[in-house]
C-alpha cells in the first residue's frame, strides 16, 4: 500500500496512511515521512498499536534516542522499570504509584525539555488507553507564530536570549529534586535564543518553552514578564494551531524545533496511559 499524507487543513500537522510502523521502514519510507515531517512538524499516524521495541525502533529512524525527563517527586511504579528511553505519561495510580507523569491535569502550553542545553528535537507518543473525551493534545506553528509577530516585538526579542525553567513539569510539579522557584531571574534551567533557526528547514521560529517561570536575561522582572505575556498571547492564538483528539493506537511524531503543544486536562475516574519517546537534539541557535 503506497504511502499518503494528507494535510490538517489546520496550520500545522498531517495525517500519514498507509504505513505500519511495527515492521521496518525502507530508506525510501523513512525519507517520504521525514520530509512530510519537515513539511507539517507534527505526523499523525492512526492503529499503531506498538511495544516499546517497536516504538523505540521507529523513533530510531529520526536519530539517536534521549533518556526520559525527570518526573514529579512522587512519581515510581512502573516508569522506575520500564526502559530509560521510555516516558510513560498516565494518570493511573497502582499499588498506591503513578506508573507515569502528567496525572489527569491540564498541561500548559510548552516545548519538550528545552530547559536541557540540547533539547530532544522530535517525541513520538503512542496512545495504548485513552479516556472517553478530554485529553485533547493542540499543537502550535512556531514558524508561524514568528512571522506574523508585530514589528515592536520582534525588535525586543532579535538576540534575546530566555531562561527555560527546568524546576516543574509542565502541569505545574515540581521535578524530582527541584526547588522551588522564588525568583524567576534565579531560576534554574538552559538559556537559548527566543528566535532560532530550523537546522533541517532553514526557517525562524518562536523559541520560548514554556511560560511558567521563563525570564529574559539582562531585562528588568516586570519588562521580561510583559514580554512573555505578549509574546504568548500571540503564538498561541487559533489560528496557528491544530487540536488532535486521541484514538487508541494514535502516533503522533512533532519536532520541537518549530512547535509547542499543550493537553487539556480529563476525568480522573478514567484511564489515559501514552508511552513516549525523545530524540536528540543540537543546541538552538
Ligand atoms: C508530551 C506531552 C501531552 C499528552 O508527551 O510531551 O506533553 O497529550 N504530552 O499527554
Ligand atoms: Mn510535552
Amino acid at each position: 500500500m503506497a504511502m499518503e499524507v494528507i494535510p490538517t487543513g489546520a496550520a500545522l500537522g498531517a495525517d500519514v496512511r498507509g504505513v505500519d510502523l511495527t515492521q521496518p521502514l525502507s530508506a525510501e519510507e523513512f525519507d517520504a515521512v521525514e520530509q512530510a515531517w519537515l513539511d507539517h512538524s507534527v505526523l499523525l499516524f492512526r492503529d499503531q498499536r506498538l511495544s516499546d521495541d517497536e516504538l523505540i525502533r521507529f523513533s530510531q529512524h529520526f536519530g539517536a534516542l534521549d533518556i526520559a525527563p525527570a518526573s514529579a517527586t512522587d512519581m515510581a511504579g512502573a516508569q522506575e522499570k520500564s526502559r530509560s528511553e521510555i516516558w510513560i505519561i498516565s494518570n493511573v495510580i497502582e499499588n498506591g504509584k503513578p506508573i507515569g507523569a502528567l496525572g489527569d491535569k491540564e498541561a500548559e502550553w510548552h516545548t519538550d525539555m528545552s530547559y536541557v542545553d540540547e533539547p530532544p528535537m522530535a517525541s513520538v507518543l503512542n496512545a495504548r488507553e485513552i479516556p472517553r473525551t478530554g485529553g485533547d493534545t493542540s499543537f502550535g506553528n512556531m514558524y508561524k507564530a514568528f512571522e506574523t509577530l508585530p514589528d515592536g516585538l520582534r525588535r525586543e526579542i532579535e538576540n534575546r536570549v530566555c531562561n527555560h525553567d527546568s524546576s516543574t513539569t509542565s502541569v505545574g510539579e515540581l521535578r524530582a529534586g527541584a526547588g522551588e522557584v522564588v525568583d524567576v531571574r534565579e531560576a534554574p534551567g538552559a538559556k537559548h535564543p527566543m528566535i532560532r533557526t530550523h537546522p533541517a528547514t532553514g526557517g525562524k521560529a518562536l523559541y520560548l518553552g514554556r511560560r511558567l517561570n521563563g525570564y529574559v536575561q539582562g531585562m528588568e522582572l516586570d519588562a521580561s514578564e510583559a514580554l512573555l505575556d505578549a509574546l504568548w498571547a500571540h503564538c498561541t492564538k487559533p489560528e496557528f494551531t491544530w487540536t488532535h483528539q486521541w484514538r487508541v493506537g494514535d502516533l503522533l511524531v512533532w519536532d520541537n524545533r518549530c512547535t509547542i503543544h499543550r493537553r487539556d486536562s480529563f476525568n480522573g475516574a478514567e484511564r489515559r496511559v501514552m508511552h513516549r519517546t525523545q530524540i536528540k537534539g543540537d543546541r538552538p541557535v
